[in-house]
């Protein structure tokens, strides 16, 4: 019978005892069998993996990224951008302040060291979460003299929202009259080095 070989349970153990000692056996058996892939399942996750899992800081080479470049790394689960600025792009954070919504950055989006024009550490390395404060897009990064039709033909880059078209300067500074309410978020960071950072971690080493 078909049922009777793909269900060894629906015998009728009861009058064999024999047969019920090796089914509780193999019972048994695959009890431990379960648990023991369980373990090894678990313990593939080295402790950096279960560090970060858990939100811990993310240290992160800076080197490779070429004047004008970004580089996306994950935190806690979300995108932190990492943008190298060139001269032009710093210039570039000067003299939109009527735009902006939050110019000065007021609002508590970044840690006190990020509290200035370029929102940043050094103003040539900029640092976000790469999530719009509006209901949580991936914003994209729209370089200066863009053709993209999303922003004006003034454009001085920054990052364009394509969910319901918010834009954000050089340094995430959300611009007037657009749905989201804040400047994009900085995450606390500290350099350990000229080359290398660490996101979610700016307590001295
Ligand atoms: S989620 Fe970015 S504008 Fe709405």
């Amino acid at each position: 019978m078909i049922e009777q070989t793909l269900n060894p349970l629906a015998q009728p153990v009861a009058s064999d005892p024999e047969r019920r000692t090796w089914l509780l056996a193999t019972g048994a058996a695959g009890g431990v069998a379960a648990v023991a892939t369980a373990v090894p399942f678990v313990s593939t996750f080295t402790p950096s993996e279960r560090a970060k899992a858990l939100g811990a800081a993310v240290e992160v080479d800076i080197a490779d990224i070429p004047p004008g470049g970004m580089k996306t790394v994950e935190w806690r689960g979300k995108p932190v951008w990492v943008v190298r600025r060139t001269a032009g792009m710093m210039a570039a954070l000067q003299g939109q302040e009527a735009s902006l919504a939050d110019p000065q950055s007021a609002r508590d989006q970044q840690p006190a060291y990020a509290r200035n024009a370029s929102r940043s550490i050094k103003p040539e390395v900029f640092v976000a979460v790469g999530i719009c404060t509006h209901l949580g897009c991936s914003p994209t990064s729209v370089p200066a003299g863009s053709a993209n039709p999303s922003v004006g033909a003034d454009w001085q880059g920054g990052f364009f929202c394509p969910c319901h078209g918010s834009t954000f300067d050089g340094a995430g500074r959300v611009f007037r009259n657009k749905p989201a309410p804040t400047n994009l978020e900085v995450p606390p960071h500290r350099y350990v080095s000229e080359t290398r950072i660490v996101i979610g971690d700016d307590r001295a080493a």
